[in-house]
């Protein structure tokens, strides 16, 4: 899907040139960026390491980039791993000895580190000490090892898949969340600079506004229309080429595809428009119930075209009138 948030392997050589270096390049988040600007100064007038940092919220929104972009704000090396990829005690213990003071370590999906190795990690960024067990048996002992002074910069779009003990140990947790669409404007002007396309400012709403106030699909859906643009223009963006791409891809105006779609109209004829619970949902569209969960309905929700209740998902009017489904008289009298 074009607008599922997750990274794509054709995001990641884009990522490379259109990912903000410095704060003020980056867009949007205000709050997020004036604290972490505070730490920023902080730690460089005192000539200190930055605590060790969480970035939470979905994906698409900034947390790898804001990692990278601290460790270049510092000046500092950058490691980057992820949870599932340290296997074995070792790993850590081999990135961790490899630091320097000051350095910045990555690691992405952190809710996803195994319990193990997570417990390596909490004299690491306690006490900057990595205690590893020398023999076998009786004989074992354990000795201590000094760790450089070091940032641990943690990312997940689970956070309540982190233990507490680990969620403790952060000095800050910045959670990230969606963009509104003037910001997610300004992102795509910046990303049509780097391209070196010309776009004009209805054809930048517009690609804005089908976004999904997310910054990886604003930039995913700009190279599509670029490309459109291209073949079919004279490579300039306007209203007219994005009308033209988004009904190609089958995109709408709120930047729902397809798939989408069918879990409003399922939700509506199938169910008479709800209650349901998610299991049942997932089981008449065939999907997984956390696919379901965490890629459709976050956006769904914020758009105001499902709600969540007690027992279950209901569609809204909002969701009937941007079908074009007629409100049925008896919801009328509804909370809804
Ligand atoms: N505030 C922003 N300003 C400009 N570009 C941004 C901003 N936030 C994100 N981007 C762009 O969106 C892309 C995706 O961001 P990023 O990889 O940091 O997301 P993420 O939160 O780490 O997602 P995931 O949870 O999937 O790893 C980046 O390539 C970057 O170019
Ligand atoms: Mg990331």
């Amino acid at each position: 899907m074009l607008t599922d948030p997750k990274e794509k392997n054709d995001d990641v050589v884009v990522d490379l040139s259109l990912r903000p270096k410095y704060l003020d390049d980056f867009t949007g988040q205000e709050k997020v960026k004036s604290n972490l600007d505070i730490s920023i100064k902080a730690a460089r007038k005192r000539e200190e390491t930055i605590e060790h940092i969480l970035f939470h919220g979905p994906s698409g929104l900034g947390k790898t980039t804001l990692a990278y972009l601290i460790a270049n704000e510092m000046d500092k090396n950058i490691k980057i791993t992820s949870g599932p990829a340290i296997e074995k005690v070792g790993d850590l213990g081999a990135i961790l000895t490899n630091m320097e003071e000051g350095d910045v370590l990555f690691i992405d999906e952190i809710h996803r580190l195994n319990k193990l190795i997570e417990e390596v990690l909490y004299p690491a960024m306690e006490d900057y000490a990595l205690d590893i067990i020398v023999g076998k048996g009786p004989s074992a002992r354990t000795i201590r090892l000094d760790l450089p002074k070091f940032t641990l910069i943690g990312a997940t779009t689970r956070i309540d898949l982190i233990s507490s003990p680990l969620l403790n140990r952060f000095g800050i947790a910045h959670r990230l969340d969606y963009y509104n669409d003037d910001e997610i404007e300004k992102i795509i002007t910046r990303s049509s600079k780097i391209f070196n396309v010309e776009i004009d400012l209805h054809g930048a709403k517009k690609i804005a506004r089908s976004s999904r106030k997310t910054p990886r699909i604003a930039n995913r859906l700009l190279k599509r229309v670029r490309d459109f643009a291209q073949i079919k223009g004279d490579g300039i963006i306007n209203e007219k080429i994005v009308d033209e791409t988004f009904e190609h891809l089958e995109i709408d105006c709120y930047g729902l595809e397809r798939a989408d779609r069918k879990i409003l109209e399922i939700i509506i004829e199938k169910f008479n428009s709800g209650p349901v619970g998610v299991s049942t949902l997932a089981a008449s569209l065939s999907e997984q119930e956390d696919t379901i969960e965490y890629v459709y309905e976050p956006y769904l929700l914020q758009l105001g075209f499902l709600i969540r209740t007690p027992r279950g998902r209901k569609a809204t009017k909002l969701a009937y009138e941007h079908l074009g489904i007629e409100w049925p008289e008896d919801e009328q009298g509804s909370l809804l």
